[in-house]
Order: C-alpha cells, then sequence, then structure tokens
C-alpha cells in the first residue's frame, strides 16, 4: 500500500486526476472502476480539464460504477446515474454507451446484479478503481457486517449511511433505504484501487482501516489484502499517518 498525504485538497485532486491520465494516456481502453459521493468529485474536474487542453481522450475508455440507489429513477437529480453524467460523463468524449451503472429501478434486482457482474466479466478487468471511504468504514455501499458478499448485490443502507448521504436531498427521509453495490470481491479484484480521502471526519476511520486489523466490520480493512492501493488524502484526513 501506497500512502501519500498531500499539503490540501486541490493536490489530491490534481495527484488522483493524474492517476487516471496517465494509465489511459498509456491504454486508451483502460477499464475504470467510478465511484459517487463529494470525494471523487475534484478528480473528476481535472479529469474534465485534461480533456479540454487536449491532453487526454476518452473515446474508447469503460467505466463501471460502484453502485446506485434502489428505487430512484436514473433521470432523478439524487440518482448516481445523473451525479456521473452531471460531474463526468457529459463533459467528456466516452460514449455513453461505454459507461456501465448498476440499474436500481429494475423489477428483479438480483437478475440485475447478475447481469452487472456478467458485464464486468465480459469486458475484462477493472485496470483502476477509485474509491471514497464512508465514515462507518464502507467502500461502495459494502456496509458493516460479521459478512460480506463477494459479488454484486442489494444492500439496507445503515442509518449512518442515510444520515451521511441526506445533504443531498431535500429531507432525510427522501434517503433510499437500499442500493445496489458491486461486491467486496469485485472490488477487490481492480488492478489497481485508488482511495482517496478529505477531511479530519475521515481521520478515525482511515487509521483503523489501514492499520487496524482487516475485519468485516471495517470493509476498508480488506483493502489491507490487495497488492496495489494507492491512498491519496489530505492533511486533515491523513493526520494519523506517520509515514
Ligand atoms: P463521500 O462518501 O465521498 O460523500 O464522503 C464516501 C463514501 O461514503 O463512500
Amino acid at each position: 500500500m501506497r500512502i501519500k498525504v498531500f499539503e490540501n485538497k486541490h493536490q489530491v485532486e490534481i495527484a488522483s486526476a493524474s492517476i487516471f491520465i496517465e494509465l489511459i494516456q498509456q491504454k486508451p481502453s483502460a477499464v475504470l472502476g467510478l465511484a459517487t459521493g463529494d470525494t471523487p468529485i475534484g478528480t473528476y474536474r481535472e479529469m474534465i480539464a485534461a480533456y479540454q487542453q487536449g491532453k487526454v481522450s476518452y473515446r474508447y475508455v469503460r467505466t463501471f460504477n460502484l453502485d446506485e440507489y434502489v428505487g430512484i429513477a436514473s433521470d432523478h437529480p439524487n440518482s448516481y446515474a445523473s451525479f456521473m453524467k452531471n460531474h463526468l460523463f457529459e463533459s467528456i468524449d466516452i460514449p455513453s454507451e461505454q459507461t456501465h451503472i448498476p440499474d436500481g429501478q429494475q423489477q428483479d434486482l438480483e437478475a440485475e446484479c447478475i447481469r452487472y457482474d456478467e458485464l464486468m466479466k465480459a469486458v475484462g478487468q477493472i485496470d483502476l478503481q477509485i474509491l471514497g471511504i464512508g465514515r462507518n468504514g464502507h467502500i461502495g455501499f459494502n456496509e458493516p457486517s460479521r459478512t460480506l458478499s463477494s459479488k454484486t448485490h442489494v444492500v439496507a443502507l445503515s442509518a449512518e449511511t442515510r444520515k451521511q448521504n441526506a445533504h443531498h436531498f431535500s429531507h432525510p427521509e427522501q434517503v433510499p433505504t437500499q442500493a445496489i453495490t458491486m461486491g467486496v470481491g469485485s472490488i477487490l479484484q481492480a488492478k489497481t484501487i485508488l482511495l482517496v480521502a478529505y477531511g479530519a471526519g475521515k481521520a478515525d476511520i482511515l487509521k483503523e482501516a489501514l492499520q487496524g486489523p482487516v475485519n468485516t466490520e471495517v470493509p476498508a480493512s480488506l483493502l489491507q489484502l490487495h497488492p496495489r492501493v494507492i491512498v491519496m488524502m489530505d492533511q486533515e484526513a491523513g493526520s494519523w499517518y506517520r509515514g
């Protein structure tokens, strides 16, 4: 695991975007694992800037998102499909058919999970997966639990996660209670994983996940088992790290 603490958030945004840009420059058809939430927004902004400056094209890139809420339409402003469109896809040259997000509106959610796993299998291994970390240690929507699922599955969102995400909705009770998420097994299959975190509110869980015991009650601790994890944090999130 390579852990890097940067002086400020903007430096993390630039450095994390550079990992994506350099990969795509070397491998134009790279498969990217993408995330939503507040964390990746700055990374995506820098990826858009690189495109606008002619440094990179996303024409042949394929993407898979980690998760999607169950029960809200893909064009709802709070869906992760809308998030990805607004924060990345509509500002770069990736054809929409090369972007994949679980469909949380399907009647048969189990079938949707199987379809998503098969699609990932058909496209091939994710080259680079970006992750945020939940305050409870979740990755994707793999919530703390005695057991974790390896494959894409439906999850009940914890009260803590719903609270963490409530600021995106007009009323806290509008936060969906369920989501579809890639499993921890699929996440760990990515060739490289880039974990990004900002702010003092993430410091304790980062220390526990990255230096504590590997344990399904802290899903991000399973990243310790992966051979190529890069962690990028601002000073507040990385205050515990002594190098
Ligand atoms: P955040 O969420 O990026 O909005 O902090 C991260 C997560 O919950 O995985």
